[in-house]
């Protein structure tokens, strides 16, 4: 028999299923959370850190990432503080920095509030989160491809750079990429640090209705619950 505790996510009582994360309950009731690394049927490795929320324990808050923060009986979460969206913000600009030409990431940092970057770009094509390691390895058991490298270097590759046999040829790691979203027409060179219209559009949203979801067009691979309803 599924088992449930009681805890408060912004101040609403709500009712969780022992054992999921605080992302995904959130969002099972509509908090939209942030999130670029978490896919519901995968593991959490807490890689973007944009799920960030407020633990509140014995009077005292702890920042840690929803996606590897389990539910817990008379768990106070505040997702959405001062502190958290300034926080947020900052990650989100950082992403941004990394991969200025993702759709996908542009959008999530209109949603956290981002306007401007003041971060060099660096143009990379990967941001590290992990999704296309993990739906090789958990869901296709094919483990084809991994991390290489550290620090700077690291990235993404297939063992010694050659695709092996044992990949399936699935291209999941491909669709669940957040660089492979048809790419913003945002900026592209150092000196341009700033989103592109299409993005810029959303904020009008977001300023109008504070707090408001712009029900960003990430789709379903980023499992929003409030994309979900929309569709
Ligand atoms: S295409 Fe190959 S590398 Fe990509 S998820 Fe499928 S098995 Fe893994
Ligand atoms: S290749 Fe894409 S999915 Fe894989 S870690 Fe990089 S950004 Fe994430
Ligand atoms: S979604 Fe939680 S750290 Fe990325």
């Amino acid at each position: 028999m599924e088992q449930y505790v009681n805890m408060t996510i912004d101040g609403a009582i709500v009712r969780a299923k022992k054992g999921m994360s605080v992302l995904d309950t959130a969002m099972e009731y509509g908090v939209c959370i942030p999130h670029l690394c978490h896919v519901q049927t995968l593991s959490d490795v807490g890689a973007c850190r944009l799920c960030i929320v407020e633990h509140v324990r014995n009077g005292r808050s702890q920042i840690t990432t929803s996606c590897t923060l389990n539910v817990q009986e008379g768990m106070k979460v505040l997702s959405n503080t001062e502190k958290v969206r300034k926080l947020r913000r900052n990650i989100a600009e950082l992403l941004v920095a990394e991969a200025p030409n993702s759709r996908a990431i542009q959008d999530v940092a209109v949603r956290c509030g981002v306007r401007e970057v003041r971060y060099p770009f660096r143009n990379k094509n990967c941001v590290l989160c992990g999704r296309c390691v993990r739906v090789c390895g958990e869901t296709w058991q094919a483990k084809a491809i991994g991390f290489i490298g550290r620090g700077k270097n690291r990235h993404v590759d297939f063992p010694f750079g050659e695709k092996p046999d044992f990949c399936k040829s699935c291209n999941t790691c491909i669709d669940l990429c957040p660089m492979t979203i048809t790419p913003c027409a945002g900026p592209m060179k150092t000196g341009e640090e700033y989103l592109c219209s299409q993005c810029e559009g959303q904020l009008m949203t977001t300023e109008q209705v504070p707090d408001a979801c712009v029900w960003c067009d990430l789709g379903r691979g980023f499992q929003c619950a409030r994309q979900a309803q929309a569709v």
